[in-house]
């Protein structure tokens, strides 16, 4: 009987480090990486573009859509969409249609098709909840509102994009406050999952942490730095 691949999956709100921590833990292991929150933020992208919001029209653009992945670039029929769908407006339009349970349907299947040998870590917001139940490591992340705020804002300064902190902070808490009160897939710890602040850490340090798990649980192979 072929065994399944096994699951790392990380949750936590926004800016929490999910994606970065990740993609590193994912390196190490050798395991593969998906990043659902920019599933969502490929259909808040074209809700932007279509100027619809409507349910059923998303569903079924989430489940048609023609995008691929590859090695961190985001390719969307063939326009490359990698930067254009972290902006922050792109953020926020994604977190309103995530609360469409339709469009969270059409993606599952999406989503757990990226489970495949030698194993995957997930990143979003119900990766242990929902999406991977059965995942052998639940991991799910935070870090104070301040700090959080305060990542995204270098990040965004980093990458040469305009950003104002306050406004930031506001979007954030506005964001966090939808994601945990949705009837849908909400924002929450599963109940078997490893709680990780990552306030007072670095990057290293988590990703280190939650590799350590991983080997505790018999998870991954090649372990590099
Ligand atoms: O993780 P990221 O900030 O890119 O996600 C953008 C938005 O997509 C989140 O604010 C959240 O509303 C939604 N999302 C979700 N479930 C996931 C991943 C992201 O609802 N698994």
């Amino acid at each position: 009987m072929a065994t399944r691949a096994p699951v790392i999956a990380i949750d936590g709100p926004s800016a929490s480090g999910k994606g970065t921590i990740a993609s590193r833990v994912a390196k190490r292991l050798g395991f593969h990486y998906l990043e659902s929150g920019a599933l969502y933020r490929l259909i808040a992208l074209i809700s932007l573009r279509e100027g619809t919001s409507d349910e059923t029209q998303l569903a079924r653009l989430a489940a048609e859509m023609d995008v691929v992945f590859n090695d961190g670039e985001i390719v969307l029929v063939d326009e490359a969409v990698t930067e254009k769908i972290r902006s922050e407006p792109v953020g926020i339009r994604a977190s309103e249609v995530a609360k469409l349970p339709a469009l969270r349907q059409a993606l599952l299947t999406r989503q757990r098709a990226f489970r495949r040998s030698p194993g995957l870590v997930a990143d979003g917001r119900d990766m242990g909840t929902v999406v991977f139940p059965d995942a052998e490591l639940k991991v799910f992340l935070t870090a104070t509102p301040e700090i959080r705020a305060e990542r995204r804002y270098k990040q965004l300064i980093e990458k040469g994009i305009d950003a104002n902190l306050r406004a930031l902070s506001r979007d954030l808490r506005d964001r966090d406050e939808r994601d945990a009160k949705r009837a849908v897939a909400p924002l929450v710890p599963a109940p078997d999952s490893q709680v990780l602040d990552s306030s007072a850490l670095s990057i290293d340090e988590v990703a280190d942490r939650i590799v350590g798990w991983s080997l505790e649980k018999k998870l991954g192979g090649s372990v590099g730095s």
